[in-house]
């Protein structure tokens, strides 16, 4: 079967300096796959081409076997493909249920006062709560995204994404700045949506991908330079001493 998302060849540089060099990558419908590689690698710039805020300057973006190749990041977001920033990207005045709400496709086509509206519509109020539910926040729903500790804003972020119910959802290095607790809860969220969505995971940390990926690419100095299940790439000699996970 064609996977849900594919990137054939692509081809980037800033200026003279080459940033992604024939990077194919392939997610299937139902799996979560990892991208993992150290700092500068190339990851986010990756994310970047296949959500449309770079144009490659060759190779091809598939979804569902459609070619969206430079296509704009709203009407690829309109297609299902969400994402999440490493730089995080909330309404911190905003409490955590109007976080959600402003996502939803529902209010975001109302132009007057979507927040205001949003909460008195039923239908709306439900959809944002069952988003909430689905991360664990829905007993916070009131408070202000500001207020909330670092790991419970990483759900937040996830949730926003969740609102456009997308079919794909990208997350990069998701884990940032979380505690090993932090991280174990954000795993448990992240298993648990795998059931309903088709994810793809940018991480440095190698112990947080080995016990969440289907399938691991490794991009170094922007190209893949291995590819497995986490089993083969523990098993590949090469990938361990190089202590690529660690943002070395
Ligand atoms: N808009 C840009 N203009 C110029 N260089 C960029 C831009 N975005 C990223 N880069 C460079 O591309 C390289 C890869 O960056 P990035 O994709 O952020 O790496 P990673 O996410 O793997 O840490 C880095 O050297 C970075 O400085
Ligand atoms: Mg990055």
């Amino acid at each position: 079967m064609a996977p849900l998302f594919e990137a054939r060849g692509l081809h980037l540089r800033f200026g003279d300096r080459v940033v992604l060099e024939d990077v194919s990558l392939a997610f299937p419908a139902g799996t979560l796959s990892g991208i993992m590689g150290p700092n500068g690698a190339g990851k986010t710039t990756c994310f970047n081409v296949l959500t449309g805020r770079y144009r490659p300057d060759r190779g091809q973006v598939l979804f569902g076997g459609r070619d969206i190749t430079g296509m704009a990041p709203h009407r690829i977001a309109r297609l299902g493909i969400a994402r999440s920033f490493q730089l995080m990207n909330l309404f911190d005045e905003f409490s955590v249920f109007e976080n959600v709400a402003v996502a939803l496709p529902a209010t975001r086509r109302r132009v007057a006062d979507p927040v205001g509206r949003a909460y008195g519509e039923p239908a709306t109020v439900a959809a944002a709560m069952a988003v909430l539910e689905r991360v664990g926040l829905a007993d916070r729903a009131d408070q202000p995204a500001k207020s909330l500790p670092y790991g419970a804003r990483r759900a937040l972020e996830i949730a926003v994404a969740l609102a456009s119910d997308p079919q794909l959802l990208f997350l990069d290095e998701p884990t940032a700045g979380l505690g090993s607790d932090g991280r174990a809860r954000l795993a448990e969220l992240i298993r648990a949506l795998k059931r309903h969505v088709t994810i793809v995971v940018i991480e440095h940390d190698m112990d947080f991908l080995f016990g969440l990926a289907d399938e691991i690419s490794v991009i170094h100095w922007g190209q893949v330079i291995a590819r497995g299940t986490p089993a083969e790439l523990k098993a590949n000699p090469w990938v361990m001493a190089s202590k690529l996970g660690d943002g070395a």
